[in-house]
């Protein structure tokens, strides 16, 4: 049977039973022409394609570029319930259009060719409405949903859901998100975006999430007029601090509810003390020859005293921000004490400076531009970032890095062929030179293609050129990312070493540089590069897609990561992407993470864990308190910075919880315990089953307490989607 006819006779098949039809395939081509818009555009030579996954699965590897979707629906009149037709399309890769019998009906993103150019919305679930009255609708004939689809780089077209058509029931029409307030105030938003008022009740339950005991809940009518949005306050329970929120809301006529859960941000580190503390990882990695800069970050009542026992000849500490200069004319390991004084004591820690070929002996610990600003980014917002860095004494706890992502490359190069950076980065070595006299390092994106997957100047065949560029600005770090690389690689060359070919390149290019740039490499985990990023000289690389701020991209990046386990070291860190936590947006509206407070735990913990990078993804110049605390405990930046550099390895993993275990340089392990279910829950297992002694003495790493010996078995309570950080030491 011929596909097309297939497709109708289900739709006609479906109507009896249900008013919701979903488009499972499609007609299909690459390319871009107004006439695919149009119902009587002939498609019949077009191939087949499945609507919820990328066309690159589907005959068209590393394809960028246009494609145009074509549906044919017979329109049944008993989809008609007098509200608007829904369509829901599911995710597309990066930005589309919709044609309704080929009327434009909707867009989101925008194309290359629009004003403002190109931008993606590749992660937003994308619904469309049509009205039923429309003149447009053949009722009982075939009408055409043709949808143009334009990919910027890396995967391309519909993908994750299946589109479908259905009649939009009020309930569709409600929606109900938690909202915290810049004042720090929570409450539900509820809206209806329907052509008419909707009535309906609201339930209000407030949790006690460490006994899930229910400690209030209230009822209420409300009603909404069209595209009315009301806020529905929380009342905030006294004394308590670990507590949610569930809020549903039942439609009247219906009786068709929607539920949203918000729980509290709880804050489980102490502040530090007053005495001086040096926190940080206790060792650092340089090259001969190139600059050595390192601020001591400590923390204690100021003003601090920094200075360092043994340093090397013309080494110098600022006594009064701790930054560390010099240079190191022979390879080898220089051990020396670092020093911080204040009016209540002097404390002193033993520090490696090994100059050699290695860099990142730790993770790299600091901040991306990306998933904050997207292609926004610019001096003023970097430097706001890299303020509340210091101000808000991130820098005290080993966060260094200022990474400029994709968006600062000016439309052209020079004449002499030299890249330069666009308006909003009028001076990047003064940029350089200001981040490196506060002890801060600096960073910056580029791709090995002709363009970046943001449609910006990449560094194909300029890489030499690139990176002295980059060291003449004082570049410390370098993430470099396929994208447009796609078009260069031949298609089909499916070899390892054309994979690793446009990495050599720019790796031959930074090893001649006279400082050191730490070289990230983004090619999305191709070819599983953590198998051979260390001979291409990558300090880190990434090991998957782009993480978004949602449990489902945490968790299936995150808990994912177990066959990389054997490559982490020290130098070498398998990248599992950005962090998300505080407020994110990838471009000017930034929102609070969708993640939950535990979540974030979560994600803290297991990239600690993992000894992933850690670049901050957020606008820090927002840092509210919750997630400031999130970022400073030093017990767990400790796991994260632990010198013997291994990857926590996935030991137990159960339908609701996973354990994973990493061995650190002192001889004791840091052990995660994760709940990935629902509902807050007693895990409890024997050490046996992890495969250690059987007797343990216990930390609680977030809470920064001591819970003494445990024998033979450890139990703890783990809230829904949240996590217990231990370290154990064998007793
Ligand atoms: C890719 C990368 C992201 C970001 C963007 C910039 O999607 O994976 O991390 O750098 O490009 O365009």
């Amino acid at each position: 049977m011929k596909p097309l006819l297939a497709l109708l006779l289900v739709l006609a098949v479906s109507t009896v039973h249900a008013q919701k039809f979903e488009l499972r395939t499609a007609r299909f081509s690459i390319g871009d022409n107004p006439a695919y818009s149009q119902l009587n555009y002939d498609d019949s030579k077009w191939s087949e394609i499945k609507t919820n996954v990328n066309w690159e699965e589907q005959g068209y590897p590393q394809y960028d570029g246009y494609g145009w979707y074509r549906f044919h629906i017979v329109m049944p009149t008993t989809i008609q319930n007098g509200n608007p037709i829904r369509f829901l399309l599911g995710k597309a890769d990066d930005a589309c259009e919709v044609f309704f019998n080929g009327v434009l009906i909707g867009k989101s993103g925008s194309f290359p060719t629009d004003k403002d150019g190109y931008k993606t919305t590749w992660d937003k679930l994308l619904e469309f409405r049509i009205d039923p009255t429309s003149k447009y609708i053949k009722w009982n004939e075939v009408n055409l949903i043709s949808v143009r689809v334009y990919d910027g780089g890396g995967n391309g077209g519909l993908f994750e859901e299946y589109p479908y058509i259905s009649s939009l029931e009020k309930i569709d029409a409600i929606t109900l998100d938690p909202v915290t307030a810049a004042d720090g105030k929570h409450s539900f938003q509820v809206k209806n975006t329907l052509n008419t008022p909707v009535e309906g009740t609201y339930s209000i339950t407030c949790t006690d999430e460490d006994d899930l005991s229910v400690i209030s809940k209230t009822d209420n009518n409300i009603s909404l007029g069209i595209n009315e949005s009301k806020a529905i306050a929380v009342p905030l329970p006294k004394n308590k601090t670990h507590i949610s929120y569930t809020c549903t809301f039942t439609e009247s006529s219906t009786k068709k509810s929607l539920t949203a859960h918000l729980v509290l941000p709880y804050i489980l580190t102490p502040k530090p003390g007053p005495e001086p503390k040096i926190n940080g990882a206790a060792v650092s990695g340089v090259r001969i020859n190139s600059p050595f800069l390192y601020k001591i970050p400590a923390t204690g009542k100021k003003p601090l005293r920094y200075s360092a026992e043994n340093l090397p000849a013309g080494f110098k500490v600022n006594p009064l921000n701790g930054v560390i200069t010099g240079q190191l004319a022979q390879a080898g390991e220089y051990k020396i004490t670092l020093v911080v004084k204040n009016s209540l004591g002097t404390v002193k820690k033993p520090f490696s400076i090994q100059c050699g070929n290695v860099l990142a002996l730790t993770p790299p610990m600091g901040w991306n531009s990306w998933n904050c600003w997207g292609l926004s980014v610019s001096d003023e917002k970097l430097k706001a970032s890299a303020k509340a860095m210091m101000d808000k004494g991130l820098i005290d706890h080993g966060w260094a890095y200022m990474n400029i992502d994709d968006g600062w490359e000016d439309e052209q190069r020079k004449a002499n062929g030299e890249i330069a950076a666009n308006k909003k980065f009028p001076d990047m070595k003064k940029l350089g030179d200001w981040l490196h006299s506060n002890g801060l390092k600096f960073g910056i994106y580029s791709s090995p293609g002709p363009r970046t997957c943001g449609g910006y100047l990449g560094s194909y065949q300029h890489e030499m050129q690139d990176a002295s560029t980059y060291a003449s600005w004082g570049i410390d770090y370098l993430k470099y990312d396929w994208c447009s690389y796609d078009q260069i690689h031949t298609k089909g060359d499916e070899t390892l070493e054309s994979y690793k070919k446009p990495y050599e390149v720019m790796r031959d290019a930074l090893v001649q540089q006279k400082r050191d740039i730490v070289f990230s490499l983004c090619q999305y985990g191709m070819k599983d590069v953590w198998e051979w990023g260390e001979t291409v000289n990558g300090n880190c690389w990434r090991t998957t897609g782009d993480i978004t701020d949602t449990w489902k991209s945490l968790t299936s990046i995150g808990f994912n990561q177990t066959k990389q386990y054997p490559f982490a070291k020290p130098g070498r860190w398998n990248d599992p992407d950005m962090m998300i936590v505080g407020q994110v947006g990838w471009g000017e509206h930034l929102h609070n993470t969708r993640l939950t407070p535990d979540e974030q735990y979560t994600h803290v913990s297991l990239w600690s864990l993992l000894s992933a990078p850690l670049l901050i993804g957020c606008d820090l110049s927002k840092l509210d308190d919750f997630t400031l605390n999130l970022l400073t405990n030093d017990d767990v930046i400790a796991v994260n910075q632990d010198v013997l550099g291994k990857q926590a390895k996935q030991v137990r993993v159960t339908s609701t919880y996973q354990v994973w275990i990493k061995d650190l340089a002192d001889g004791s392990k840091a052990v995660g315990i994760f709940n990935l279910g629902d509902n807050s829950d007693v895990i409890r297992f024997y050490w046996s089953e992890l495969n250690v002694s059987k007797t343990q003495q216990v930390r609680d790493l977030w809470r920064q307490q001591d819970l003494g010996a445990f024998t033979n078995m450890f139990a703890t309570r783990v809230p829904a989607h949240g996590v217990t950080l231990i370290k154990i030491t064998a007793k």
